[in-house]
């Protein structure tokens, strides 16, 4: 059992996404996986109500959970699922915090073009001041969106440039995911791009991604 944060401070940088597909592809492995949004804009139940009534197999179960009680509600909550996936909004909030303390890793999705060192720098503050208290904790910024074009060598870049800051409590995670309609599309219909079907590459992105959640 784990509980796996997709957080950070930022706006629009791909959390919902994330934790949609990674909560899918626990299902789709047969795990009874809770999605938990946290968010007011509440993008991730929106999501799975979409995937209910549109009848997609396997359901998944969502409910939204916000303020100081979610601490101990999350702690309930692991003792009935598999697998606990948090979707934290997009500014340092309450839940943002609270999801930091009980979860055991966290992933901070950064799209290279809004990559500013100045936010980055205040996760790694977050992170090490819940590591405090979440002493296991381990959080990886997640590339996302890099853009499809050989030419443009933005992960190299933003990778270099991760390497270069040296942060204390991030690390970046190996896989990358690039700017692909599949998970716009995806997004809509309640699914994730591995049910989509329609673009290999997201899916092996995915893929990647959730082998490094979860490979162990
Ligand atoms: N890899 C990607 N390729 C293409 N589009 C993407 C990708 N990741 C996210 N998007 C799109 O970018 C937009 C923002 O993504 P998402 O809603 O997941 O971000 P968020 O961090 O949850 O935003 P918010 O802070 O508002 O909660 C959505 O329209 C989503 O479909
Ligand atoms: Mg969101």
């Amino acid at each position: 059992m784990s509980i796996v944060l997709i957080g950070g401070e930022k706006g629009g940088t791909g959390k919902t996404t994330l934790a949609t597909n990674i909560a899918a592809m626990l299902a789709l492995q047969g795990k009874d996986v809770l999605l938990l949004d946290t968010d007011r804009q509440g993008t991730s139940s929106f999501w799975a109500t979409v995937r209910e009534e549109t009848e997609i197999e396997p359901r998944i179960a969502c409910v939204q959970k916000f303020g100081k009680g979610l601490a101990s509600q999350v702690r309930d909550l692991a003792e009935r699922y598999d697998e606990i996936i948090i979707d934290a909004g997009g500014r340092d909030s309450i839940e943002l915090r609270y999801s930091l303390g009980v979860c055991d890793r966290a992933y901070i999705p950064v799209q290279p073009f809004q990559f500013d060192i100045w936010t980055l720098r205040q996760m790694d503050d977050l992170v090490e001041m819940a590591q405090a208290f979440n002493e296991n904790l381990q959080a990886f910024i997640v590339l996302n969106r890099v853009s499809t074009n050989p030419a443009v060598r933005e992960d190299k870049e933003t990778q270099d440039f991760f390497r270069e800051e040296d942060f204390q409590h991030l690390s970046l995670a190996e896989a990358v995911l690039r700017d692909r309609i599949a998970f716009r599309k995806s997004a809509r219909d309640g699914l994730s791009v591995v049910e989509l079907k329609q673009d290999k590459k997201a899916v092996q992105e995915m893929n990647q991604l959730f082998e490094e959640v979860y490979g162990g």
